[in-house]
């Protein structure tokens, strides 16, 4: 999802400010329906018309899964021009970051201009299982991997947590390694759920989308995904 100025923008008809002037004077529709909010996030299935003209969308659709590296903002942009996954990416296709990873965390997004399969991907009922590397402080008690394996409550909702392995572990430093996998998209999940033990994060890379594994791909590199892969993902629903 996209803020509609900036989908508006991106299209090359007008600046993010114009943009904002037309959404305010009532000029911009979505999907049929005026909207004046300048915040309304817009998906690539919504149809976006301003001033009377359809707004021209991607309609190739573009597939690619990156190994994101650490210092890399999972954004279309960043007003403090850090680098951003999508300049990883070498194609003029307007995509996008399914999901987000933490500026610190390193692994596997996928990037797309396909807001359908976004939908799909990043919807709570689908439970795509996301595979997590975790370093984190200290080692971890029974009763610590016994609330793991239960599910750990955060913000009121529970955690699910499968395939808890502890990697490995350094006695001298007081660090574990971790590797768990969820099924939802929460910001900065992983961490809340090693935070509420005290046991922080130090370092997190995410492993495995689904089927998706970072095999092969080196920190910074990417791969278009097979359309037998897209349609794969697309049965995730
Ligand atoms: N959980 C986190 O805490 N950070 C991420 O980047 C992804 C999942």
């Amino acid at each position: 999802m996209e803020r509609l100025q900036k989908v508006i923008a991106s299209s090359g008809i007008a600046s993010r400010r114009k943009a904002e002037e037309l959404i305010n004077k009532g000029k911009v529709k979505v999907n049929g329906n005026i909207v004046t909010e300048l915040g309304t996030k817009v998906s690539g299935n919504d149809t976006i018309e301003v001033d009377g003209t359809i707004l021209k969308r991607d309609s190739v659709k573009e597939y690619y899964l990156l190994n994101k590296p650490r210092g890399v903002i999972s954004s279309v942009s960043d007003d403090l021009n850090r680098p951003t996954v999508v300049d990883y990416i070498d194609t003029d296709a307007r995509i996008y970051p399914v999901g987000r990873l933490d500026y610190d965390t390193t692994g596997l997004i996928i990037l797309t201009n396909d807001g359908e399969l976004t939908n799909i991907l990043a919807h709570p009922r689908n439970k795509i299982p996301k595979t997590y590397i975790a370093k984190i402080e200290g080692l971890l008690n029974k009763d610590d991997i016994d609330r793991l394996r239960n599910g750990i409550l955060i913000e009121g909702r529970k955690v699910v947590v499968e395939n808890f392995k502890i990697r490995d572990k350094d006695f001298e430093k007081k660090t574990s390694l971790i590797e768990l996998t969820i099924f939802e998209g929460r910001n900065h999940i992983v961490k809340k759920l090693f935070e509420s033990l005290h046991h922080p994060v130090i370092r997190l890379s995410r492993i495995k989308i689904a089927f998706l594994s970072s095999e092969n791909l080196k920190s910074g590199q990417y791969r278009k995904l097979s359309i037998k892969e897209v349609k794969k993902l697309y049965s995730l629903k």
